[in-house]
């Protein structure tokens, strides 16, 4: 048994994952954190840090700003600036203070549904329009650059990319982040990429960072990254913002300060500086791992319960699934698997359009707790493909 096999009890941790339904014999494949244990340095340094005993105010070293470059450097071959590196407590935070910063009340910003349902939240909830560029799909997903091309003709200060694409686990191709910059350019519009999943690429997959493809780009491109998806240590409440432009940063900085932000915790800034410098071993077990279960899942999926239609993700660990040929509403759906399939997942509505009659499946567990998740799966599917017909 390797470490990413041990089942860990998260029950009674008040895990947003584990504690929300409190049934003992739930399994939980919704909220996007991973059941694994964080890596060991991190765990180390953490503990190292709680052994000092004062925890006043911290400021974040220029180790931990040199950690991310290197770490930019090595694994996506970006350059960036020690200067043009921002911290916050979260990637949803640095989205909401990006749409306060460069857009005003009533702009319209542009999204691409199924998207992570913050996307739309920040933009609406700062009195903002939200502007559909849904992804188009014939076995794949894409973006739709002819329907993006006319939405940017009517006006649009802001686009919130996913990249990697939460929940349709695209990585997207060099060739689409040009397009998507060469457009951006044109219509001058700005792009907040949000790259939190970009650690988390499968084998034969690249990330490209979108900022890295040109000086110009990189202009008018705001990056968040953050190692809570890929260490597993979402709830340290850890991110960074790129911004190259020096004029842009002033404005975002500005923003920050007015909303209270300024730094890291202890804690948080210690985690991170390991997570970058000592775990990369750590994540390349990982994704061998995570991809071994993708495989796994989408074999069975296609298989065992072939009324379903897994999209096999190219990064993240996370699987969209197809179940609208159960012809069930979002609540029959989510109650069908919670009932008979013991299990809890994601509505594919929660991300919008194009999100109707699908499940997003965390993939990020134990194989052991997989392979019984997929069974409750077949179990439900059945058990209701059998009702429909009597
Ligand atoms: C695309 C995307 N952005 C941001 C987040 C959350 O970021 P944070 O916890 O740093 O606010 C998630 C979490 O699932 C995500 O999928």
């Amino acid at each position: 048994m390797g470490e990413f096999d041990t089942r860990i009890n998260r029950r009674g941790t008040h895990s947003v994952k584990w504690d929300m339904h409190p049934e003992e014999d739930l399994l939980h494949l919704w909220v996007a954190d991973m059941d694994f244990a964080a890596p060991k340095p991190i765990q180390d340094a953490l503990r190292q840090r709680a052994e000092h005993g004062v925890f006043g105010y911290t400021i974040v070293g220029d180790s931990v700003r040199e950690a991310i470059m290197e770490w930019m450097k090595k694994r996506h071959n970006w350059s960036v600036a020690k200067g043009s590196i921002s911290f916050l407590s979260g990637v949803v935070p640095a989205l909401s203070l990006a749409v306060q910063a460069f857009t005003k009340p009533k702009d319209r910003i542009l999204v691409q549904p199924p998207v992570y349902t913050p996307f739309f939240d920040m933009v609406t909830r700062n009195d903002r329009q939200a502007v559909l560029n849904p992804l188009s799909q014939d076995g794949q997903y894409k973006m739709d650059f002819v329907h993006l091309e006319k939405q940017f003709q009517q006006g649009v200060s802001m686009m919130i990319l996913c990249s990697p694409h939460n929940p349709v686990g695209r990585v997207w191709t060099k060739e689409e982040l040009e397009t998507v910059g060469e457009l951006c350019q044109t219509y001058d519009v700005l792009v907040v990429s949000d790259e939190i999943h970009s650690d988390l690429i499968l084998p034969g997959y690249v990330h490209t960072p979108l900022a890295s493809l040109s000086p110009s780009l990189s202009n008018r491109t705001v990056t968040c990254i953050a190692p809570s998806k890929t260490f597993n240590i979402a709830g340290l409440q850890a991110a960074a913002v790129i911004i190259e432009n020096e004029q842009l940063r002033e404005r975002f900085s500005a923003v920050m300060h007015q909303q209270g932000f300024h730094t890291l915790n202890v804690f948080a800034s210690a985690a991170m500086q390991a997570a970058y410098t000592e775990c990369e071993s750590w994540l390349e077990d990982l994704l061998l791992y995570l991809n071994k279960n993708i495989e796994f899942a989408c074999t069975y999926i296609e298989k065992e319960i072939p009324a379903l239609k897994a999209y096999h993700p190219e990064g993240t660990y996370l699987l969209w699934v197809d179940c609208s040929k159960l012809q069930l509403s979002k609540e029959e759906r989510l109650e069908l698997l919670k009932e008979r399939g013991r299990i809890i997942v994601e509505p594919g509505e929660k991300f919008g359009q194009g999100g109707e009659g699908f499940i997003r499946m965390n993939l990020g567990c134990p194989r052991s707790m997989l392979e019984e998740a997929l069974i409750g799966l077949k179990e439900a599917v059945y058990f209701h493909i059998r009702n429909a017909k009597a």
